[in-house]
């Protein structure tokens, strides 16, 4: 058994910043990683961090403009809380060594660029990687902190919980590379596991994007929140050779427009003002859901996103990677257009969390994109999400300076079995299942739903459970099936969710109930019943 202060779950932008500020005020911390250190959402993050940094944007119009993007469903509270706290954040990092872009005319004032739903100019970044500087600044400190212990290529299986007293007292980590299972014995967790978007066939996250965070606090007793409201980036890449590359929301901010193609395949009408005022600015639900309409109705694979109008030293200076990328695909996005698709991009659900990113089990915190803490509502604007990690792990850090001295360390844990299961003999099983999970989430629960097709996703989700349960009881468990029962979990999640909403409102669209009701509720799923179903239920059978 290993043992720590605090386990922090999850190395990307939450996970990192809440072990520095921890490790700064003396705690030990172990941060873990199921890839590398470097690995999650945040380092694929492009567009930037919004805050209010420029004289003529005030904290009012930030607030407004989240309010709006979340579809009347964002705590409000949740909402000032974390704008009132980005400029600080922002300052951190510069003072730990991010580098940001500077404007072009003043190299000491930040280069703020404008994405969709955003009022005024306020996204701070590092031209179109901001994830990378981000996540290379903070990784780089916390490998060296002496009091941070990195542990990469560990997957978590299950936090351990004291159901006696509802507190959570560790996890069990899966030695990727090797196997085996190691409980590590902690006074705190914290959760930063990132979102659960590989739960669609399509999407823009890397592939550990499974929603193991929700799915571990979901079986530890937490409740989770808002599942129903998975938000689609209108803009990915098309490409067969790279499925889940982005092209900024910030290429839009700059001018970009949104085309559908001509039979030859030529740039042709500019759509978007056909479905919203703000055009190509609109929030996101509004943009994909207009990509979506169009290439139904016209039978097209794609539509084409256009920036060839603005200077080719301006695109290959504001979106250097992303000028690359395509290049690199035959794609010269200073001279064509680049044809483009909505995809899974960011769980605005999660794991049900206080103002001090406290979860239901005392003791487990969770921070990111893992979080439901009523920020994004029924819809995140853009860059908010980096914000909230980065604020939430600040908070989180603030209540366990403070919490820690009266929690004791778990002297001891139960070991996991591993008597009663054999090596498997047919992994194609969980290949299989990843695979019909992900096609049927896209085509039954995506971005236009009915009740009809949320049902029989619901009955395709029970008959996988089932079968996943039973693999999982019998075989010895691998990263792979690991991932598949909490993309399970998550998917009934959500399809539940989804069923429980009788309207339709920022990403939740049903035809079935197309209209807003007047009253706006959050979906909470109750955690479940320790008392009624008692400690044993959980004991590792492995
Ligand atoms: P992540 O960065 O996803 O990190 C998750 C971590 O958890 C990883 O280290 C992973 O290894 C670990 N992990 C997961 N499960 C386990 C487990 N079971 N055991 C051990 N470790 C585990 N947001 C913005 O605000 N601005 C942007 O410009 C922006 N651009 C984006 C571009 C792309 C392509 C994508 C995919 C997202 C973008 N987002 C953006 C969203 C934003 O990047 C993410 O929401 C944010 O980075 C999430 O950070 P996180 O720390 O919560 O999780
Ligand atoms: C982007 O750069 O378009 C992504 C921004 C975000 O997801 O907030």
């Amino acid at each position: 058994m290993k043992t720590t202060d605090v386990l922090v779950i999850g190395s990307g932008a939450a996970g990192l910043s809440c072990a520095l500020r921890l490790a700064e005020a003396g705690i030990r911390v172990a941060i873990v990683s199921k890839g590398p250190l470097q690995s999650g959402s945040t380092l694929w993050a492009q567009g930037g961090i919004s805050a209010v940094l420029d004289a003529t944007d005030s904290v009012d119009q930030h607030v407004t403009d989240t309010l709006t993007a979340g579809g009347g469903l964002c705590d409000e509270d949740a909402v000032r809380f974390t704008v009132e706290r980005g400029p600080e954040c922002v300052r951190w990092l510069q003072d730990l060594g991010v580098e940001f872009t500077y404007a072009d005319d003043n190299p000491a004032e930040l280069h703020l660029t404008k994405e969709g739903g955003h009022s005024h100019r306020r996204v701070v970044h590092a031209a179109d990687a901001t994830g990378r500087a981000l996540e290379s600044t903070l990784s780089g400190r916390a490998a060296t902190h002496p009091n941070i212990t990195v542990i990469e290529y560990a997957l978590a299986i299950d936090l351990i919980v004291d159901h006696a007293d509802k507190r959570v007292i560790g996890a069990y980590l899966l030695d990727v590379d090797h196997g085996g299972v190691t409980p590590v014995a902690a006074r705190a967790v914290v959760l930063a596991c990132g979102g659960a978007n590989q739960v669609y066939l399509y999407s823009s996250n890397p592939h550990g994007a499974s929603g193991d965070g929700i799915a571990m606090a979901w079986r530890a007793g937490c409740r989770i929140a808002n599942m129903e409201f998975m938000q689609f980036h209108p803009t990915c890449l098309y490409h067969p050779e790279a499925r889940n590359f982005l092209i900024s929301e910030a290429l839009r901010g700059e001018g970009a427009v949104l085309r559908l193609p001509n039979d030859d395949g030529s740039p042709g009408e500019r759509f978007m003002p056909r479905f919203d005022s703000r055009g190509e600015l609109a929030p996101r639900d509004i943009v994909a859901r207009a990509i979506d309409h169009e290439m139904k109705r016209l039978g097209i694979k794609h539509v084409l996103l256009d920036i060839t109008h603005k200077p080719a030293e301006f695109i290959r200076s504001h979106f250097p990677s992303i000028h690359a990328r395509c290049l690199e695909l035959g794609i010269d996005i200073t001279r064509e257009p680049i044809p483009v698709v909505p995809s899974a991009h960011f769980t605005c659900g999660g794991v049900l969390t206080d103002l001090r990113a406290r979860s239901d089990v005392k003791g487990l915190y969770a921070i990111g994109e893992v979080a439901c803490t009523g920020l994004h509502g029924a819809n995140r604007l853009a860059s908010n999400s980096l914000l909230e990690c980065l604020v939430f792990a600040e908070a989180a850090a603030a209540d366990l300076i403070q919490e820690l001295p009266s929690r004791h360390l778990p002297t001891t844990l139960q070991p996991w079995d591993e008597s009663r299961v054999r090596d498997s003999d047919e992994d194609i099983v969980v290949a299989h299942n990843w695979l019909e999970l992900r096609t049927f989430m896209w085509d039954y629960v995506g971005i236009v739903r009915t009740t009809k097709r949320l049902q029989r996703a619901q009955h395709r989700i029970d008959l996988l459970q089932q079968e996943v349960q039973e693999y999982y009881g019998n075989y010895r468990i691998s990263p792979d099936l690991i991932e598949l029962r909490n993309l399970l979990t998550v998917a009934d999640l959500i399809v539940r969710s989804a069923l429980s909403r009788r309207e339709s409102r920022g990403l939740h669209y049903t035809r079935d109930f197309p209209t807003q009701l007047e009253h706006a509720e959050p979906t909470v799923l109750p955690g479940r019943q320790w008392d009624a179903i008692g400690p044993q239920a959980e004991m590792p059978s492995h």
